[in-house]
């Protein structure tokens, strides 16, 4: 059987830092040979597709992405198109392809390694041992929600968008996220602004109906503000967190820096069928572009969340897992996550370190 990943590099660091996810999923072909086999399939997503085609995502990404088993993307946007109308800018890809392929779930973990403790800006003791999953809903909310726009309105400008979440987009990303809970340490944490939204009650409410069908699954609910405090006051107390498309876009930022720093996270958004996409939740990085100097971990890291989520293939995906640790406890860092006594180097020898470690073991 072939999967076929659709390769979507994008801007910035995404070209670089997909080259290293790329290497090390051929790796995993290498090392289970005959067994394994991915056939790669490169497109232009981003301001690199506004460059060739005047659009951030051209038709025939999409139709690339419909046709593949799953989409592995780097980062987009890069700041010579910030001054872009906003339908043509490269963010406008991202929510484009999520809407096109019905990715309504977004996985992000914030795991935090034991070597990489000192390189949070938090205590120690606060986040030994975090290993939180942010389920958030990636396809709805004030994201997506209609009227939507700049007016004027009894003389006055105003800008305007709507929160709006339908029934069954929240029965749906419920489900997942019972589920994600039931494979873990049985914990939901609901994340909402229920005290003064309709949004957030009607959320809270499908939420708890939903609840029955997972009894054994302990359900709580907080509000979005006391969870962005608590997620550093006291970050082990979660274990799953659901929350709307814009609580999770923020609150997910704020769990990467647990882990201490953002090159380290990967994402799976999903939708009902085995076709996801895997990216890792950082940006484009347009600062450090070129330098070779990026952290790929975190695409790296999404590479194994292919494999697990979209493949089943979750021998495989430990094996990624498993060397990624292995080059962490030598030592190896990029400068995101350096501290002294580590060794400093570059994005592509760290790709080559965790392809050496899978194929060693
Ligand atoms: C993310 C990003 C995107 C989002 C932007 C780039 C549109 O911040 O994936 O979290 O807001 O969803
Ligand atoms: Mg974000």
């Amino acid at each position: 059987m072939i999967h076929k990943i659709a390769v979507l590099p994008g801007d910035g660091v995404g070209p670089e830092i997909i080259q290293e996810g790329v290497n090390v999923l051929k790796a995993v072909q290498e090392k289970y040979k005959g067994e394994i086999n991915f056939e790669f399939e490169h497109a232009l997503i981003g301001g690199c597709a506004y460059d060739e085609y005047k659009t951030p995502l051209p038709d025939s990404t999409i139709e690339l992405a419909k046709k593949s088993d799953a989409v592995f993307l780097g980062a987009v946007g890069d700041w010579k198109y910030d001054t872009l109308p906003p339908q043509v800018r490269p963010e406008k890809a991202l929510l484009g392809i999520r809407k096109a392929l019905n990715l309504f779930a977004n996985l992000r973990p914030a795991v935090v390694f034991d070597e990489l403790i000192d390189s949070s800006t938090l205590k120690p003791e606060i986040i030994r041992g975090v290993d939180i999953m942010v389920v958030r809903e990636l396809t709805g909310d004030v994201y997506f929600g209609e009227p939507r726009g700049i007016e004027t309105v009894n003389g006055k400008k105003a800008g305007f968008n709507n929160m709006i979440y339908y029934e069954n987009e929240i029965e749906r990303i419920a489900h997942v996220a019972f589920k994600t809970a039931m494979k873990r340490n049985k914990k939901l944490c609901s994340v909402d602004k229920a005290n003064v939204l309709d949004c957030s009650r009607l959320w809270r409410e499908i939420i708890t109906n939903i609840s029955k069908e997972y009894p054994e699954v302990e359900l709580t609910h907080m509000y979005v503000d006391n969870a962005a405090m608590q997620l550093i006051r006291n970050p082990k107390q979660f274990d799953v967190i659901v929350t709307g498309n814009i609580f999770g876009d923020i609150l997910s930022d704020e769990a990467s820096m647990l882990p201490g720093s953002l090159g380290m996270l990967p994402s799976a958004s999903l939708s009902d069928t085995k076709l996801g996409m895997y990216e890792p939740i950082h940006g484009s990085a347009p600062d450090i572009k070129g330098q070779n100097i990026a952290n790929p971990i975190a695409t790296i890291l999404s590479a194994a969340m292919m494999l697990k989520y979209s493949f089943s293939l979750d021998d495989a995906a430990k094996d990624i897992e498993n060397a990624v640790k292995k080059v962490l406890q030598k030592g190896y860092r990029t400068k995101d996550i350096y501290t002294q006594g580590t060794e400093l180097t570059t994005t592509s020898r760290i790709g080559n370190l965790i392809v050496n470690e899978l194929l060693r073991n």
